[in-house]
């Protein structure tokens, strides 16, 4: 099955060329879908963007187009039917036999359906990389993660399907000082059950430093504990075997990090200090988690310990994400995970390469944002410009906002971490070899394999970081890195609760991920038992324990990420489970019956006739048949937009529109019951092509269809 767009698109080039010579030559022909079907299936504007270069009336520019068109396609019959109508558009009508060949020539059902629709040609097959989920594994995973991880899911499977060498990027923030509170909170666990206590002592304690009254006692009998416990496991050996033996859950982590933070603010500006029993260092108790954390970047055979209690830390938080990811059954795997810590070597190289290589702006460029590199109040720092001179990024105050790349203590920062990971990402050993100055930067990109060649990079993460975003790209290209490469920012909006506000749990917390799949669950399996006496009274069967457990699942994972996929991702949406859950909409459910139907239509007709009914002429004479046809024709070029705008809107849009246009065509045109033979394998072929355009559509949104319902 070919792109009828595609198609469209290729003849009105050839005939704009034919037309106009050099002035049609490469000109986009501006076809899309009319907005009023009455007038035509679709539309060229191309007429009122060229009257002017031509110097004719765009009427005279649609009628020549028209004409040449009509000689180019001389020898077969034309595919179409053409009006040029008021100032110069043209109406394109599809012929009715037209579409009856295309749906005719489909291929019959084959295992991994593809409906016959071809990848991309050879030479455009592109290497993708999509940066998607990519959480914090110092927190747990929110709902926030959840869009990231389904809209980059989706575009993962289309840019597949389109033929493209994805590769999945699971970027997950596993480095930096929050890690030092984390092994600090992993060491205070263990303190905690080496004196038999429970994380009741944390929630005890950080209510007590939130009041005036007993903070500084609190703080006091801490540090003393604190320094008590350390002195009784000098070489660290216990903690050591603590975490050897995981002698902690996951869900303790959360409390004990809680409180790690509380004492460190509290103690902010006191001058209680611990002394490291291990070289006598006294280290204020408010900054003992970047103490921690310089141990762990110094990454010595003396802080082993603090490496390892890192990789346990990350590990355990892993296993969590992990599965999430197999309930909501997303392609990612662990292999997929590159996290912030696997740049970390990188970033003094980075720091060198950009002091170097920006020291002055790049010359050549002049329409570009340019870059300068330089070191402003101790912080090696990112300064840019717009062509004019003006800063291209500015502060409240109005003053140029720089990319911070390494601050006055030394420390690199998230963007740091993301101009390696870039650099990693487009450079290639021969596909795209990326000359640098810094040979500790060389050598350590080489030590990785030299790095993944995209030709393109899908950044799913959220609004807020639309200035990093932004910064990041123009850095790369100030670079020269990103010559030739496609990057993009794709942006989402936040998921709100049903009074607009972010959403939260009634008690005011952030929504954990899998309270809300359970949710997600439950209901779906309330709407399954609440269909039984329906099902009982059509004269289905009664479905079983573990089929029903099947379909709650399928269709509460589905309503999930249905609801998330179907708005523009650039927008806020509403949760709301009423919305995602109904039968009748644009929902999860309402499509996933809508193919559950035909599948049952396709047993009660015989599912020994498979070869006959690929055989059946499909004849469209009914109007809902002919607009059923056609919007399964549009299957191909709806994948092409959404790979091309990365917004999974679209292909939504277009399930529920093929799915209306279903409902109509059922309305008028029996299939069962057809008036003879010939009709009724027309029109059972015909489903059988809108369950495959349906079965397709949905398991590229990433929702599994059921085949009984
Ligand atoms: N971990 C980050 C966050 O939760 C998202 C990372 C997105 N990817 C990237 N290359 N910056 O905010």
């Amino acid at each position: 099955m070919n792109s009828l767009l595609g198609e469209l698109r290729e003849v009105f080039s050839a005939a704009l060329e034919s037309a106009f010579a050099e002035h049609g030559r490469g000109i986009d022909p501006l076809i899309k879908h009319t907005a009023d079907p009455a007038l035509g299936d679709y539309q060229c504007n191309v007429a009122m963007s060229l009257a002017k270069r031509l110097g004719l009336t765009p009427r005279e520019v649609a009628d020549r187009l028209v004409e040449a068109l009509s000689m180019l396609l001389q020898r077969g019959p034309a595919p179409f039917v053409l009006q040029v109508a008021g100032p110069g558009f043209i109406n394109i009508r599809l012929k009715r036999e037209y579409l009856e060949s295309c749906l005719n020539a489909t291929p019959p059902e084959q295992p991994s359906d593809r409906l016959g629709i071809a990848t991309v040609p050879t030479g455009r097959r592109q290497t993708i990389v999509v940066d998607y989920s990519s959480p914090n594994v110092a927190k747990p995973m929110h709902v926030g993660h959840l869009r990231s991880t389904i809209i980059g899911d989706c575009l993962v499977r289309v840019l597949s399907f389109a033929g493209h060498e994805v590769t999945r990027q699971n970027h997950i923030g596993d480095w930096g000082t929050q890690f030092g509170m984390i092994i600090l909170a992993l060491w205070h666990l263990f303190a905690l059950r080496r004196r038999g206590e429970s994380t009741e002592t944390f929630v005890r304690r950080t209510t007590e430093l939130s009041n005036p009254l007993q903070r500084a006692a609190t703080l006091a009998q801490i540090a003393a504990e604190h320094q008590a416990e350390l002195d009784r496991d000098v070489d660290g050996r216990e903690f050591y075997e603590f975490l050897r033996a995981q002698r902690f859950q996951y869900d303790e982590l959360l409390p004990a990090y809680q409180y790690v933070n509380a004492v460190e603010s509290a103690a902010e500006g006191s001058d209680l200090r611990i002394v490291d029993p291990r070289n006598g260092q006294a280290v204020p108790l408010a900054s003992v988690s970047n103490h921690v954390v310089a141990m762990l970047q110094r990454g010595s055979d003396a802080d082993e310990q603090e490496l390892f209690a890192w990789r346990t830390a990350v590990q355990s938080s892993l296993r969590r994400c992990t599965e999430i990811y197999e309930r909501l059954g997303v392609l990612l795997r662990d292999s997929d995970v590159r996290g912030e810590s696997f740049y970390h070597d990188l970033l003094p190289g980075v720091a060198e390469e950009l002091s170097a290589a920006l020291a002055e702006p790049r010359a050549g460029d002049t329409s570009a944002i340019r870059a300068v590199c330089r070191v402003d109040r101790g912080a090696l720092c990112i300064f840019f410009e717009k062509p004019d001179g003006t800063p291209a990024f500015k502060g409240p105050q109005g003053d140029s906002l720089p990319m911070i790349i390494r601050k006055s203590d030394g420390a690199y920062l998230y963007s740091t971490t993301d101009l390696a990971a870039a650099l990693f990402r487009i450079a290639h050993p021969t596909r795209r070899p990326i000359r640098l100055r810094s040979a500790a930067l060389a050598a350590g990109l080489s030590a990785k394999g030299g790095g993944l060649g995209a030709d393109r990079i899908a950044y799913v993460v959220g609004a807020p970081q639309k200035l990093h975003f932004e910064m990041l790209f123009s850095a790369l290209r100030a670079l020269g890195w990103a010559d030739g490469v496609r990057l993009e920012h794709v942006m989402f909006g936040s998921v709100l609760g049903e009074d607009r506000k972010m959403l939260r749990t009634r008690s005011g917390d952030s929504v954990l991920l899998v309270d809300l799949l359970d949710e997600a669950e439950r209901r779906a399996r309330a709407l399954v038992d609440e269909n039984e006496p329906k099902r009982a009274e059509m004269g289905l069967d009664p479905l079983s324990e573990d089929h029903k457990r099947r379909i709650a699942h399928a269709v509460g994972v589905g309503a999930v990420k249905y609801a998330d996929l179907s708005q523009n991702r650039s927008s806020d949406y509403v949760f709301s489970w009423p919305k995602m859950l109904a039968m009748q909409g644009n929902t999860a459910p309402y499509l996933m019956y809508a193919y559950a139907r035909l599948r049952s239509i396709a047993r009660k007709a015989g599912t020994d006739s498979h070869a006959a009914v690929d055989a059946a002429p499909i004849r469209l004479s009914h109007p809902a048949e002919v607009a059923l046809g056609l919007k399964i024709l549009q299957l191909p070029e709806t994948l092409d937009a959404v790979g091309e705008s990365l917004l999974p809107h679209l292909l939504c849009e277009y399930l529920y529109e093929l799915s209306a246009r279903l409902m109509a065509f059922y309305e008028h045109c029996p299939v069962l019951k057809a008036e003879n033979a010939e009709v009724r394998a027309s029109r059972e072929r015909l489903c059988g092509l809108t369950a495959r355009a349906l079965r397709i559509g949905l398991e590229l949104l990433g929702i599994d269809v059921l085949e009984r319902m």
